[in-house]
This record gives C-alpha cells, sequence and structure tokens, in this order.
C-alpha cells in the first residue's frame, strides 16, 4: 500500500509538472532548487499536504552560485533529500555492454544504505534506460547537459558537488579517454571535470581495447590524478565468445569498493607512505604452451596490498598470474616470469617499504624454443635449469633507491624459524615473515596464516590468523616501525 501511494504520488508529481503554466513551472523551479530537491520531489511535498514548509537555504558548501536569482533568507534547518548520514553517490554510466550490471551496482548501492544519482552517456541510453535506472534508484536520471529544466532544477555543477564519490561503471574506454584529457563534452565529462569528490572507475571493454597503449596511457595518467579503479576482471565478456582482461567487476565489487573508499575502516596510519608489493606464483616457460610453476593463490600478498590501500598508502603490486580481482585503489602490474617480476619491481621504485609476498620460481628453463617440443623419436626432453633473479636479495642489496623497509617472505616446511633467521642473514633484508607451507598447514591457497616475524631484534610469534587479518596487523606493525 505504501509503495502503490509513493508511485502515485511520484506519477501525480510527474503529471503535475508538464501541466503547470510556465510562469508556476519557474516558481516551482525556483523553490526547489532553492530547497536543494528535484521539482518533482518538490511538487510531491505539495502534493502530500507539507508543501507549505518554510523554503530553506541551500548550504553554502553546497549551493552553486547563481546569477539573480532570488535567495530566501536562512530560516529552518534544510530537510536534506538526502539522509545526511547517507554517502551521496553520483553513478555515471557510460556506453558499454555491461551496464546492464550498472541497474544491480544501483541496487546493491542503496542496499548498503547510499543515496544514488545516476548520469547516463547517450551511448548509455542504448544499452539501457533512463526509465529502468530511474525506477532503481527513485530520482530523476540525468542525461543531457543542455536540458534547460534539468539544468535549472539541479545543474551539473550540483551534480558535480553535491556527491560524496562519484562511480563511473561501465567506464568505457571513450570516458577514460575523456577524463585524462580533460573533456567536458556532455553531462558525464563535465561532471567529472567540475568536481572534486573522489572518483571510483570501473573500466569495462573488450580486451584489445583494454591493452591497447591508448587506453593504458590513459589508465595511467588517471591513476596519477588520484582516480581509483576497481577491475577490469579476467574472465568471459558479455560479447559472445570473447574472453580476456577488459570484463567490469561485479557489481557487489564495485559497490564495496565504493563504500570503503567512503569509510575507510581502517586509520590512514600510511597515509602519503608508498609501498610495493609483490604477490603470487611466477610462470617459467618451458616452450611456447608449457609453464613451471608454484601452489601460490596470490591472496596473502593482495590482502596486504588491499589493507595498505585502505591505510592510505600509495600501492603498486606487482602480481604473478593469479585468479584474483585488482584491488581498489591499487596499482596493479601483472607479470608472468621471475625476471619480468624483477624489471616491473625496479620499475616501481622508490618506495618506502618493499613486501615481497611472490612464491618467485627460483629456476628456470635455461633455453625455451620458439616452437612446442614434440613427442618423437628424440625421446624424453631433458630440462636444464638455471637460477632465476633472486628479487628479495636484490633490492635489499640495493645502494640506491632502497626501500627503508624491505620484508620478506619465508615459506618453509620444516625448521621454520631456523630457515627464516638465515634467510633475513643472507638476503640482507629487515624483516622475514615466516609461515609454515607444509600441507598439512593449508596455507597455500587457504584463507588462514600463522607468521612469525624475524627481525634482527628477534622473533615475533602472530597467533592463527585469517589471510586478512594477518594483512591488518603487518600494516599496523609497519605504521609502527616507520612513522
Ligand atoms: C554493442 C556495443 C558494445 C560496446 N561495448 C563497449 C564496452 O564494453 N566498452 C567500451 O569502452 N566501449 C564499448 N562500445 C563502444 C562505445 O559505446 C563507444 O565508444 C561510445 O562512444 C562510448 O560513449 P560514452 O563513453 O560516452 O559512454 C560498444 C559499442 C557497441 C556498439
Amino acid at each position: 500500500m505504501k509503495a502503490l501511494l509513493a508511485n502515485t504520488a511520484k506519477a501525480m508529481a510527474t503529471l503535475t509538472i508538464r501541466n503547470l503554466r510556465d510562469d508556476l513551472k519557474k516558481q516551482i523551479q525556483v523553490r526547489a532548487a532553492r530547497n536543494g530537491r528535484s521539482m518533482e520531489e518538490e511538487i510531491r511535498l505539495i502534493l502530500a499536504g507539507a508543501g507549505d514548509l518554510p523554503a530553506a537555504p541551500i548550504p553554502p558548501d553546497r549551493a552553486t552560485p547563481r546569477q539573480n536569482m532570488p535567495v530566501a533568507a536562512p530560516e529552518t534547518p534544510k530537510p536534506s533529500p538526502h539522509n545526511a548520514a547517507q554517502h551521496r553517490i553520483l553513478l555515471i554510466i557510460g556506453g558499454g555492454i555491461a551496464a546492464y550490471k550498472s541497474l544491480d551496482l544501483i541496487r546493491r548501492l542503496k542496499e548498503r544504505g547510499a543515496s544514488v544519482r545516476v548520469v547516463m552517456t547517450d551511448a548509455a541510453q542504448e544499452f539501457v534506460t533512463p526509465l529502468a535506472a530511474g525506477a532503481l534508484s527513485g530520482g530523476h536520471v540525468y542525461t543531457d547537459l543542455f536540458d534547460t529544466v534539468a539544468e535549472f532544477d539541479i545543474g551539473h555543477i550540483r551534480l558535480a558537488r553535491e556527491t560524496d564519490l562519484i562511480v563511473v561503471a561501465p567506464a568505457t574506454a571513450d570516458l577514460m579517454a575523456k577524463m585524462a584529457n580533460g573533456h567536458g563534452d556532455d553531462l558525464a565529462s563535465t561532471i567529472l571535470l567540475a568536481t572534486t569528490a573522489p572518483v571510483l572507475i570501473a573500466p569495462a571493454m573488450n580486451p584489445q581495447m583494454w591493452s591497447h597503449p591508448a587506453t593504458q596511457r590513459n589508465l595511467a595518467r588517471l591513476r596519477g590524478d588520484g582516480i581509483q579503479t576497481i577491475g577490469p576482471n579476467d574472465g568471459e565478456m558479455a560479447e559472445s565468445g570473447e574472453a580476456g582482461t577488459g570484463r567490469m567487476a561485479e557489481p557487489l565489487e564495485i559497490a564495496q569498493a565504493a563504500l570503503a573508499l567512503l569509510s575507510p575502516a581502517t586509520p590512514q596510519l600510511l597515509k602519503g607512505k608508498t609501498l610495493l608489493i609483490t604477490a603470487g606464483p611466477t610462470h617459467e616457460p618451458i616452450d611456447p604452451v608449457r609453464y613451471i610453476a608454484n601452489r601460490s593463490s596470490g591472496k596473502q600478498g593482495y590482502a596486504i596490498a588491499r589493507a595498505a590501500a585502505a591505510a592510505g598508502a600509495n600501492v603498486t603490486l606487482v602480481s604473478g598470474p593469479v585468479d584474483l580481482s585488482d584491488p581498489a585503489g591499487v596499482n596493479v602490474v601483472r607479470v608472468e616470469s621471475a625476471r619480468e617480476m624483477l624489471a616491473a619491481v625496479e620499475q616501481a621504485l622508490p618506495a618506502d617499504v618493499a613486501i615481497f609476498a611472490a612464491a618467485v620460481a627460483d629456476w628456470r628453463v635455461a633455453s625455451t624454443g620458439g616452437q612446442k617440443i614434440k613427442k618423437g623419436a628424440s625421446g624424453t626432453p631433458e630440462l636444464s635449469l638455471v637460477e632465476n633473479p633472486d628479487i628479495l636479495s636484490t633490492v635489499a642489496h640495493r645502494t640506491k633507491a632502497r626501500p627503508s623497509l624491505v620484508i620478506g617472505f619465508a615459506a618453509e616446511t620444516e625448521k621454520v624459524i631456523e630457515h627464516a633467521k638465515a634467510k633475513l642473514a643472507k638476503k640482507k633484508c629487515d624483516w622475514i615473515l615466516a609461515n609454515d607451507v607444509s600441507e598439512e598447514s593449508g596455507v597455500m591457497g587457504g584463507d588462514r596464516n600463522t607468521i612469525h616475524l624475524v627481525t634482527k631484534a628477534g622473533v615475533e610469534d602472530w597467533p592463527e590468523q585469517s589471510k586478512n587479518d594477518v594483512a591488518h596487523t603487518l600494516i599496523a606493525r609497519i605504521a609502527k616501525e616507520i612513522t
């Protein structure tokens, strides 16, 4: 019944606006703008008999300077159209095939208590309708920069300002290019230029578009400008028969990343610090189709990267091949082999802290041919192995641009502490996080870990914890050491 009444009031408000005389329409526009409401909301209040409430001023931090607009004297506090306790999220839907997922994203954000305003690009409306987005968000969907009613009612500058976070999902290659280059030729790009709110983008596109140097250049520029990213993920694309990196992060992941940005659960212990983290296994090629790998899942390194970013650090995560989504707000560099990982690590320096959680292969095949090794008369092939570069030791031994804290992991199957102490001395790193990765421990690929922190001063035994909790414990311990 309540829903029926609300829908009726909404429909009546829309009808009423259409049927109003121009001068009345103008008065409502002014009154709604002054009260910080949409015209529909204003009319709904009038229809509900609450319309004779005194008009309240727009707080100065929310108000858009308007020339020639009558401004009411301050009266009662403004009944905000958005509950003050709510996070105000502006969702910009770009014109990608993943736009349908953004409808679910609206729902996910609202479930988490956010108020959601929606802006759609022209191309987005080819994929989903403003009607559907409006029905889910419960408000007007903004589409046109030059729509006089919408511009007078709320305006692009207020859309840009009256928000705690802008989420762009899907962020098309085109929108990323516009953002990176400061274009403002439609409502979405103009808002993105005019805002001072944090921006989270969820790129989604065909894998070739994603890996194109222009898109990667734009991405690097956007990250440099402080834009946060989530995804894209690996996997099947919405277009039939396409797979690779370019799939939009799932609505739940985006919603979680958005909320994490809005209310950082972790104190900003590492604000302003730069962390370099490695994670996952490496793949060492045998021939073009085969490789040597290990069972590392990358979960611990990814958890550390997430915790470091949540603590305000500037994080680069150099990741071997894993089946995990890029953590939000982290610059992820994906590599395959140990030598590629070393090159990416050196490229990412300088950093205040380096944490080497990757399980780097100790050896690689000495010579890998250009062709697949065939079964045949020459019998079983002999693989001759050579040692890979030792990334932890290389960085710890640096004289220039050595991070002030170099941390390694020691994954041992026996004599855990003894081996970790030997590793600390040999590699010249500052800390070793030793853990038992024997089969019985369930650490490899599992979600829990028992860490012994070995430093020059001694050994600290941490209790068994989830990998996430290990990550937070480590971040707090690092903050204590370096700040
Ligand atoms: C069927 C179809 C699917 C598309 N999917 C995507 C996509 O997933 N990602 C993307 O960047 N562009 C995609 N495009 C291209 C964009 O729609 C196009 O670049 C458009 O100009 C983007 O506009 P916008 O950035 O203003 O939303 C697609 C185009 C078509 C016809």
